[in-house]
């Protein structure tokens, strides 16, 4: 069955409109969306965010910054709009060109203002469970997806493919918190296949395609592809689908899977934000 992260992310962002709908008088919610450079994968997800605000009734500002900016004229933009009021969420498309230090740029966005969620203060709250830090966009949308298909996290044994700061690291927590065991492997995990073959969750995001093959699958396993990935017939994931697809009980697509969920997430994560500020 597919778990279908377009459709699902469709209910999230007409709830999301209808809320803001309901409680915004003054000003609506503002998100500000800060792209370096000419990455053009950066490019079209800077656009969707875009999109997908003025749907839902978010004001965005989208400020796009020269590929030679300095870190310190960047780290200015980023003060600039801490102190906006009219800006509820700041989010800086990464990955950020080599001579700007990401952390730093993260650690100068305000903490009521971090929507992507990954200010130190943010994943530690998320890894004590406590919910009044913001959750990153794409492990959100992950839990998020499942639990609309209520599928089950308690005793389960999960496995993440990938330990980057955006994905996979704070996956553990949210897996941990709902109940699941959680295996973490990653390029330097010795006999991956016998870890995968263990899981009843398969979380996948290392940027490889069709990395995950049909043998590497537990029967009925549910599969989640984080991947984006350019291949000979267009976009694919890291997980082998039509080979997956017979395997498992539940799979998502890509794209048509994570993906959307991110942005719907960004979304939520700016009401939130916006609520917090009122
Ligand atoms: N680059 C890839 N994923 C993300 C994300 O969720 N947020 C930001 N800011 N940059 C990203």
């Amino acid at each position: 069955m597919i778990l279908d992260g377009k459709k699902v992310s469709q209910e999230i962002r007409k709830e999301i409109k209808e809320e803001i709908e309901k409680i915004s008088r003054q000003r609506k919610p503002g998100l500000a969306v800060v792209l370096v450079g000419e990455n053009p994968a950066s490019k079209i997800y800077v656009g969707s965010k875009i999109r997908a605000c003025k749907e839902a009734g978010i004001e965005s500002k989208e400020i796009c910054l020269s590929e030679s900016i300095e870190e310190s004229e960047l780290l200015n933009v980023i003060e600039q709009l801490n102190r906006d009021e009219n800006i509820d969420g700041i989010l800086v498309q990464l990955p950020l060109p080599r001579h700007i230090d990401e952390q730093k740029v993260i650690d100068k966005i305000s903490l009521s203002k971090d929507v992507d969620g990954f200010k130190p203060e943010n994943l530690g709250s998320l890894f004590l469970g406590d919910e009044k830090g913001l959750k990153p966009c794409t492990p959100y949308g992950i839990i998020e997806l499942l639990k609309r298909y209520q599928i089950q996290f308690e005793g389960k044994d999960t496995v993440i493919i990938g330990r980057s700061n955006i994905v996979g690291k704070p996956l553990i927590g949210l897996f941990l918190n709902e109940g699941s065991t959680v295996t973490v492997c990653h390029s330097k995990t010795k006999n991956l296949k016998e870890k995968t073959k263990n899981a009843d969750i398969l979380v996948v995001a290392i940027g490889n395609p069709k990395f995950v093959t049909e043998d590497m699958i537990k029967e009925g396993a549910v599969v989640v592809d984080v991947g984006i990935n350019r291949c000979e017939t267009g976009i694919c994931g890291d997980v082998d689908f039509n080979a997956a697809e017979s395997k498992c009980s539940y799979i998502t697509p890509v794209p048509g899977g994570v993906g959307p969920m991110t942005i719907a997430m960004l979304l939520k994560n700016t009401l939130t934000a916006y609520r917090r500020r009122f």
